[in-house]
Formats: C-alpha cells, sequence, structure tokens
C-alpha cells in the first residue's frame, strides 16, 4: 500500500487568514486598502526597520532594491552561484553583470573569504542569500564592502525570522528582500517585500515600484516605473500570516528538532546552525554522505516512491545556461548543489511522519529491500 503523500512545503492558514481576506471582499477594496500599510509596518517592527514596502514577489522586491541602489549598465555585482535564480536575474534586470562567488561548506551561504578576488573597479555591490534560512556572516561580508565602498542587499525570500548575532534579517544590510510565495515561512501565494532603514531608497523604491507616479500628483509620471504593486487581499494575508509567525518558526523547528533525533546522520549530514546564528529553516537541507550506498538523485527517486516530496538544492549559476562559465571553479557550491535535497519542512508534521521519512532514508541508502511500515 502506498503511503500518503507527505508534502515538502505545508502553508498553515489557522489566524486571521480568512476574517481579513473576506474583509477585503465584503469593502470591495480589493486592489489598494488598508492592509497594505498595516502589512508594512508590522513587517518593519518585525525586522526592526523604519521602512518596508510590500510588492507582488521577492523577484520584484530585489529588482527594486538594485534599481534605487543606482545599479545600471556596467555594473557588476557579486552574488553567490549557490541561489536560485532571482538573485542574479534582478542583476541582469538592470542591465549589469552578476559576478559569482562560491559558498561556505557549513552555512551553504556566500563565503566571506570568497569576495576580495571577486571585486573589480566596476564592482559596485554585494548580493548576500539566507540561504534555505541560514543567515549569511553579514559581519565579514559587511566589513569588505566597506573597505571597498559596496552596498549589501540581503536576498531574505528564505528567512523569515532568521537572526545573525542577535539581529533580524533584512535590517542588516542597505536593503533586505522577501518573498511570501506558496512554498515560503509565511505566505500570500505569490508577493514580496523589501525593508531598509533609508526613508531616501524607501521612497525611490515606492516611486519605481508604483508606475513610476508622482505621490503628489495622480496620473503625472517622472521615471519609467513598473506596476509591482502587491493587492489588499495579499496584504490581508500577510498580515494574518504574520499575526501567526512566531508559532510558524517554532513548528518548524520542533520538526528539525526530531529530524536529528531520527535521521541516520551516518548516511546524511544534517544542516549546521552557527552559534551566532537562529536558523529560519525554510527547509531542512540535508546532504547524502560517500558513505551512503546511493546518490542524491537515486535517493530523490527512492523517497519519491515512498511518498515522500524532496526537492533537489538549486542549480549553481555557473552550471545553467543562462549564467554558464565554462571555466568557473566554485567547488563548493558544486558539492552541496551535488549531494544535496531538502526534505519536507513544515509545522504539519508529525513525529511519525518525521520516524518514517527517517526510515525511508535508511532504508534506501542501505540498499535494503525491507519494508517500512507507515
Ligand atoms: C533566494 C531566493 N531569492 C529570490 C526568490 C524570488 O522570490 P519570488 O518567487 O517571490 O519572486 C526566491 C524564491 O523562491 C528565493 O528562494
Amino acid at each position: 500500500m502506498k503511503h500518503k503523500l507527505i508534502p515538502v512545503a505545508h502553508p498553515v492558514f489557522a489566524g486571521n487568514e480568512k476574517k481579513y481576506v473576506n474583509e477585503c471582499l465584503d469593502s470591495l477594496w480589493i486592489a489598494s486598502g488598508e492592509f497594505i500599510p498595516r502589512f508594512e509596518e508590522s513587517f518593519a517592527r518585525f525586522c526592526g526597520v523604519p521602512h518596508a514596502l510590500a510588492c507582488n514577489s521577492g523577484t520584484s522586491a530585489l529588482h527594486l532594491a538594485l534599481m534605487a541602489l543606482g545599479v545600471g549598465p556596467g555594473d557588476e555585482i557579486i552574488v553567490p552561484t549557490l541561489t536560485y535564480i532571482s538573485t542574479a536575474n534582478a542583476v541582469r534586470y538592470c542591465g549589469a553583470k552578476p559576478v559569482l562567488a562560491d559558498s561556505g561548506a557549513r552555512t551553504m551561504t556566500l563565503d566571506p573569504g570568497s569576495l576580495e578576488s571577486r571585486i573589480t573597479p566596476r564592482t559596485k555591490g554585494i548580493v548576500v542569500v539566507h540561504l534555505y534560512g541560514h543567515p549569511a556572516d553579514m559581519d565579514a561580508i559587511a566589513d569588505v564592502a566597506a573597505r571597498h565602498g559596496l552596498f549589501v542587499v540581503e536576498d531574505c525570500a528564505e528567512a523569515h525570522g532568521a537572526l545573525y548575532r542577535g539581529r533580524a534579517v533584512g535590517g542588516l544590510g542597505d536593503a533586505g528582500t522577501f518573498s511570501f510565495f506558496g512554498n515560503k515561512i509565511i505566505s500570500t501565494g505569490e508577493g514580496g517585500m523589501v525593508t531598509t532603514r533609508s526613508a531616501a531608497l524607501y521612497r525611490k523604491m515606492r516611486l519605481l515600484g508604483g508606475q513610476g507616479m508622482d505621490p503628489a500628483r495622480r496620473y503625472w509620471f517622472t521615471v519609467v516605473g513598473y506596476n509591482y504593486r502587491m493587492t489588499n487581499i495579499e496584504a490581508a494575508l500577510g498580515l494574518a500570516q504574520l499575526e501567526q509567525i512566531d508559532k510558524h518558526l517554532a513548528g518548524r523547528r520542533a520538526v528539525v528538532e526530531l529530524y536529528r533525533r531520527h535521521l541516520p546522520q551516518n548516511l546524511v549530514e544534517l544542516p549546521a546552525e552557527e552559534a551566532w546564528a537562529r536558523h529560519a529553516f525554510w527547509m531542512f537541507t540535508v546532504r547524502v554522505k560517500p558513505e551512503a550506498r546511493i546518490g542524491r538523485d537515486e535517493l530523490m527517486a527512492a523517497l519519491d516512491r515512498d511518498g515522500i516530496e524532496t526537492r533537489p538544492v538549486f542549480y549553481p549559476m555557473h552550471l545553467m545556461p543562462v549564467y554558464e562559465e565554462p571555466c568557473g571553479t566554485y567547488p563548493v557550491a558544486e558539492d552541496i548543489a551535488r549531494r544535496g535535497l531538502s526534505l519536507p519542512t513544515h509545522g504539519m508534521l508529525t513525529e511519525e511522519d518525521v520516524v518514517y521519512i527517517s526510515r525511508c532514508i535508511q532504508r534506501a541508502c542501505t540498499r535494503s529491500d525491507a519494508a517500512v511500515t507507515p
């Protein structure tokens, strides 16, 4: 008998989501409306910054931040090769060049030691990514950035609620960007947010994301802008989700503790959480050890047959046609991408689910054909 499907992600709407969305529908305020500033203000407080701007995706959030920081043709922006495609694409949207850098083996995030060799007179900034929810080593990165006069944008699409030395991500660089796509820690379906301490940057991003319309004069356009606005319905969902975020984060952490207890650690390497970090555990991403008698792709296929959804680690940018670098060497990113897979990570998982997943991994990695009892 096939086991029930265990999804890799699972949104949870257990708070005011329906109430707030119904308020939008009942009031007919579906596009603009009061939930947008309420969500922005709450999110800014959550990140410990004065300004947050809601937008329609994490990708548009990145594009807005880079445009407002003045990125344009001829500029080079350092991004990790191990990230989701949007980080590099947003640089390209500005006509600039993404310059790739390797990651650290423990955190899987941008390696500060790899930065200096990537800097040229054209380098304008760095986009760090708090990959899978673990914060990057921001002090070391900020130190390099300060010495070379570079801006730092934090791509926090996967890291709502992560802390670096006790401080919330999204408030550690010149700007922070978040995604609320359906599989994220909190979700609005599609959606994003940019956070910043700079009032000037916030005003620029607001102008650019609102079609370039002068805030003081309706239908008067001063720059070529974009329609990157979030809807009131999405903001209603987002506000309700944000009200519950501590529960969402605690639920993930409880599942991670179960994984730590039950997974066969002789066969899979578990993600690190540095002493200076609070991991948000968007995805619990493990690496298949050489001791396992199976490759990552075979393991994913075996788990799929057992009804367990997984995701491979992102392909490094330099290995894909769009950003291919035939001579690029990023050994850490390549190793993580070859061996890494994300297991189901959400607060709806039970201990029984985690035990089942762990036993299926054990069986697949030791090639025992014994059935795992659900
Ligand atoms: C690291 C990273 N950056 C950016 C994004 C883009 O976010 P969105 O899908 O909301 O455009 C994602 C989303 O999946 C992501 O994982």
